[in-house]
């Protein structure tokens, strides 16, 4: 079971996307439990001001360490199993690689940051990984928590219906995945490919590893210049490269 507690002056924008499809699944059934936290309770004053201006002046607010550190150590107390993982743009860049390294931990626990305004000290004594979803800036890490979430949650054993299916997925083989087909085979003209109708599986799986190099190689070249490519992928490039 991975147990998720996520830190946020918004957890009500949790509520929804948590509440539907696999992740509501993956909860019902006891695969993974999230746990939402309002860091405003930590907050000891009496307006719960969970940030102030910055020392050194300039705009923007700070949010504040105190109660960000109150809601860590009520959390996790002494135990250090936990991995505290801060959402911000300044972080490493999320990747399938990070979400299945992130599957096998058994506790994750999220502060979501705001960009202009975090006391470095969070980040400095309280944060095991910071982690952006992408060189782009959000009103908040919340969304960006709610990626994580998800994607290393279906990785998590049992979260998907059909075991394989995280196996092929696009990224996980490092390769973009095959375009797939479903009935009818032929609408309005436009026609399915004849050799996923012909029951040839040897034909089928062929054209399925070319036409995923084909697309990788078109769409995200970076990602074969990483990959140890095999001699018959190689052989596949080469053939693409003539046509
Ligand atoms: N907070 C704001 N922008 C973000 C991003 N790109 N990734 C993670 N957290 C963020």
């Amino acid at each position: 079971m991975l147990r998720f507690d996520i830190l946020s002056i918004f957890p009500e924008m949790f509520q929804s996307p948590f509440d539907a499809s696999l992740i509501k699944k993956a909860l019902e059934k006891g695969l993974i439990e999230i746990h939402l936290h309002d860091i405003r309770d930590y907050a000891l004053d009496k307006h719960h001001v969970t940030d102030d201006t910055p020392y050194g002046g300039g705009g923007g607010m700070v949010m504040k360490v105190e109660p960000v550190e109150r809601a860590l150590a009520s959390i996790i107390g002494e135990k250090a199993e936990a991995m505290v993982i801060l959402m911000t743009p300044q972080g490493e860049v999320f990747n399938q690689g990070v979400a299945e390294s992130l599957s096998s931990c058994d506790h994750i626990v999220i502060v979501c940051g705001h960009y202009e305004g975090l006391d470095e000290r969070i980040r400095q004594y309280l944060i095991d990984r910071e982690i952006s979803i992408g060189d782009y800036v959000l009103t908040g890490g919340e969304f960006a928590a709610m990626v994580l979430v998800d994607a290393v949650s279906r990785l998590v054993p049992g979260v998907l219906g059909n075991s394989n299916s995280a196996v092929f997925d696009s990224f996980s083989t490092g390769l973009l995945e095959y375009p797939q087909y479903t009935r009818p085979a032929e609408y309005r003209g436009w026609k399915v490919p004849e050799v996923l109708l012909s029951g040839n599986h040897r034909q089928i799986d062929a054209w399925r590893k070319k036409a995923s190099l084909k697309r990788t190689r078109s769409r995200r070249p970076d990602l074969l210049t990483k990959r140890h490519l095999t001699d018959d992928e190689k052989k596949i490039l080469e053939e693409l490269e003539m046509e």
